[in-house]
C-alpha cells in the first residue's frame, strides 16, 4: 500500500463533512471506537471512512507492523543505531514470561530490582530507614531530566489522591532557580536526594546533584552525606564513583530507553509517594494494554488505531501539529511527557537504513488541560486557518465526591468542545444569531462573519472511569505503543535521539568562553554578538 493511494483517497473525502458521516451511518460512534484495559477510545469524529481504515490497515501490514511489534516484545535488537533491544515492556511483565537478551532471561533481574525498590520504599515510608541524624526522612528530591524526570513527575502529579508517603519533589532544569526554590523549603537532615540518570553523565543532573550535596553539607557531616543519596541509573560504575552505596543504587539495563523508563527504578519517587501496591496497579494497567496490543486485530486494536489516526492526520492530511487536551487537571504534565515520548522518538529525518524519509516526520505535540486551554488557545483551534487534530481525554468520575457538580461541568466542556469542532456554526446560523441581537444590513454581515465556525475539525476522545494508578498505566502504555506503530509506519528508529547531541556538545564548548577562560574568536558572528550583549548586561 502506497502513501499516494491514501492521499488519493483522502482527496475524495474532502467534501464530506463529519456530520454527514454520522448521518449516513447511525452506528458510526460504536464502529469507530475501541475498548481495552478499561479505556474507551472514540475516533468517530475523524474524517476516516471504512475504505480509509482498510487502506491504513494495509499500510500497517505492508510496513510489517505485527512482526516488528513481536520483535520488540521478544527482545530483538530493533534499536539498530545503538544495537539495543527495546524492552520497557519487560519492566511491567509478569514473572511467568521469559524474554532473552543475548541469550539471558532478563525477567528475574527486573523482578529482583522491583523487589528491592519495594523493600526500600516500604521501609522509607514506614520510617524504618532513618536519616543519619536519627530522624525520619520526610522529603524526597528526584534530580533528573527528560525521561528521568517527566515520567515520574507527570505520574506523581496525576496520582496525587493516592499520596500517603513522603513528600516528593522534582528538579530537572540546570537553571539554579529550580533547585533553589525546591530546597528552600526543606530540611537537609530530613531529605533524601535521588539522582535519576540512566547515563549518570547528563550535565544538568550531575550539576544539580553537586548543588544538592553542597546544600546537604551545610547541615550534614561529610562522613554521612552519602546516606542522603540514592541513585537510579544503568551506569553502576559512575554511581560508585559518586560515592553512593550499592544498596542505595537501583539499576536498569540499556534496553530501557530514558523516555520509556518510568516503570522501573526511574519510577521510585512515585512508588515512595503512592506505595508499592499502587505502583503495581499502575504496572498492571500497562501490562493489560501490552497484552491487548499484542493480541487484538485490526480496528479493535486501540494503540494501532490511535497511531493510524495520527498517521492519517499528519502524513496523509498534512496537519503539522496535534493537541493533547486532558480534561483532568492532574494530567497537567501529560502533554509535556507525550512531547518527549513522541517528538524525541519520531522527530527523525532518516529511515532505518540512513536514507532520507520519504514522509514528513512525527508531528509537533502540545497541549494543556481543559478547561484552562479553552480560555487561551482554543480560539485558534476553532477559527484559525490551520487544522489541529485534538485528542481529548476525560474521566467519568473525579476524586472529589463533594465536588461532583464541578466534574459534571468539566465533562460537559470536554464534550462540548469536540461537538463544536465537528458541527461548527454556519454563516446563516451566525446571521440569525446577530439578527436576533438587532443587527442589520452591512453591519449584520460583518458581525456574522466573525461568528462563523467552519467546523468539520477532527478530534478523538479517550474516556476512562477514573484516574486510578491502573488507568494511568494503561493510558501511558497506549501512547508508548502508538509512538512505536507510527515509527514503524515511517520506517524510522523510534528509540535513539541523536538530535539532542549537537546542542549538548556546543554548550560544553561555550561554557569556558562564557567564563572568560577561552576566546570567542572562532565562533560565528551571531553567537559572538550575543555573548557580547550578555557580557555587557552582566557587568551593569
Ligand atoms: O538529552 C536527551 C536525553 O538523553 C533523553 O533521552 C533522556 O531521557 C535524558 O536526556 C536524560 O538522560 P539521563 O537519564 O541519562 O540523564
Amino acid at each position: 500500500m502506497s502513501i499516494e493511494k491514501l492521499i488519493e483517497h483522502q482527496s475524495t473525502l474532502t467534501a464530506t463533512r463529519l456530520t454527514d458521516l454520522f448521518e449516513a451511518d447511525p452506528s458510526r460512534a460504536g464502529r469507530y471506537s475501541s475498548q481495552a484495559a478499561g479505556l474507551y477510545f472514540d475516533w468517530s469524529k475523524t474524517g476516516l471512512d471504512d475504505q480509509a481504515v482498510d487502506l491504513l490497515l494495509s499500510f500497517a501490514d505492508d510496513a510489517g507492523m505485527a512482526a516488528r511489534r513481536d520483535q520488540m516484545f521478544q527482545g530483538d535488537k530493533i534499536n539498530v543505531t545503538e544495537d539495543r533491544a527495546v524492552l520497557h515492556t519487560v519492566l511491567r511483565a509478569g514473572s511467568e514470561v521469559e524474554v532473552r537478551v543475548d541469550g539471558e532471561d532478563v525477567i528475574p533481574g527486573v523482578h529482583d530490582t522491583l523487589a528491592r525498590m519495594r523493600d526500600f520504599a516500604t521501609r522509607l515510608r514506614s520510617g524504618q530507614i532513618r536519616a543519619p541524624g536519627g530522624g525520619r526522612y520526610r522529603d524526597v528530591v528526584n534530580i533528573g531530566i527528560g525521561g528521568s524526570d517527566l515520567g515520574p513527575a507527570m505520574a506523581t502529579r496525576a496520582l496525587s489522591p493516592y499520596h500517603d508517603g513522603l513528600r516528593v519533589h522534582f528538579v530537572s532544569n540546570v537553571d539554579g532557580a529550580q533547585i533553589a526554590d525546591v530546597l528552600r523549603g526543606l530540611n537537609p537532615a530530613e531529605t533524601l536526594i535521588m539522582v535519576a540518570s540512566k547515563t549518570f553523565t547528563t550535565i544538568e543532573t550531575m550539576t544539580n546533584a553537586a548543588t544538592a550535596r553542597d546544600w546537604l553539607l551545610r547541615d550534614v557531616h561529610a562522613d554521612v552525606v552519602g546516606l542522603h543519596f540514592a541513585a537510579l541509573s544503568s551506569n553502576l560504575e559512575k554511581t560508585a564513583e559518586w560515592g553512593i552505596a550499592a544498596e542505595r543504587v537501583f539499576g536498569f539495563e540499556d534496553w530501557v530507553g530514558g523516555r520509556y523508563s518510568m516503570w522501573g527504578p526511574i519510577g521510585l519517587s512515585l512508588m515512595i509517594a503512592i506505595g508499592p501496591d499502587r505502583f503495581d496497579q499502575m504496572l498492571a494497567g500497562a501490562r493489560a494494554m501490552d497484552q491487548h496490543f499484542q493480541t487484538s486485530e485490526g480496528r479493535a486494536n486501540m494503540p494501532l488505531m490511535l497511531a493510524l489516526v495520527g498517521f492519517w492526520h499528519r502524513q496523509v492530511c498534512g496537519y503539522p501539529t496535534r493537541a493533547v487536551l486532558p480534561y483532568e487537571q492532574r494530567l497537567a504534565r501529560l502533554p509535556a511527557y507525550l512531547q518527549q515520548l513522541e517528538m524525541e522518538s519520531n522527530g527523525k529525518r532518516v529511515a532505518l537504513d540512513g536514507t532520507a524519509l520519504d514522509l514528513p516526520s512525527g508531528p509537533v505535540v502540545w497541549g494543556e488541560p481543559g478547561t484552562n486551554g479553552q480560555h487561551a488557545f482554543y480560539q485558534l483551534i476553532h477559527q484559525g486557518t490551520d487544522i489541529i487534530p485534538c485528542e481529548f481525554m476525560v474521566g467519568a468520575e473525579g476524586h472529589e465526591p463533594d465536588l461532583a457538580h464541578q466534574h459534571l461541568l468539566l465533562v460537559a466542556n470536554c464534550l462540548a468542545q469536540s461537538q463544536a469542532l465537528m458541527t461548527g456554526r454556519s454563516l446563516s446560523e451566525a446571521r440569525t444569531l446577530m439578527q436576533e441581537k438587532g443587527f442589520e444590513g452591512d453591519e449584520l454581515e460583518r458581525q456574522a462573519a466573525h461568528r462563523v465556525f467552519p467546523g468539520n475539525r477532527p478530534s478523538t476522545t479517550l474516556v476512562y472511569p477514573k484516574l486510578t494508578p491502573e488507568v494511568l498505566g494503561a493510558i501511558v502504555a497506549l501512547y508508548e505503543h502508538r509512538v512505536f506503530v507510527e515509527g514503524v509506519l515511517l520506517g524510522l528508529n523510534s528509540f535513539d535521539q541523536w538530535g539532542v547531541e549537537l546542542g549538548k556538545e556546543l554548550a560544553v564548548a561555550l561554557s569556558p568562553v562564557l567564563q572568560g577562560d577561552e576566546a570567542a574568536e572562532g565562533l560565528d558572528g551571531s553567537t559572538r554578538a550575543l555573548i557580547d550583549v550578555l557580557d555587557k548586561f552582566g557587568s551593569t
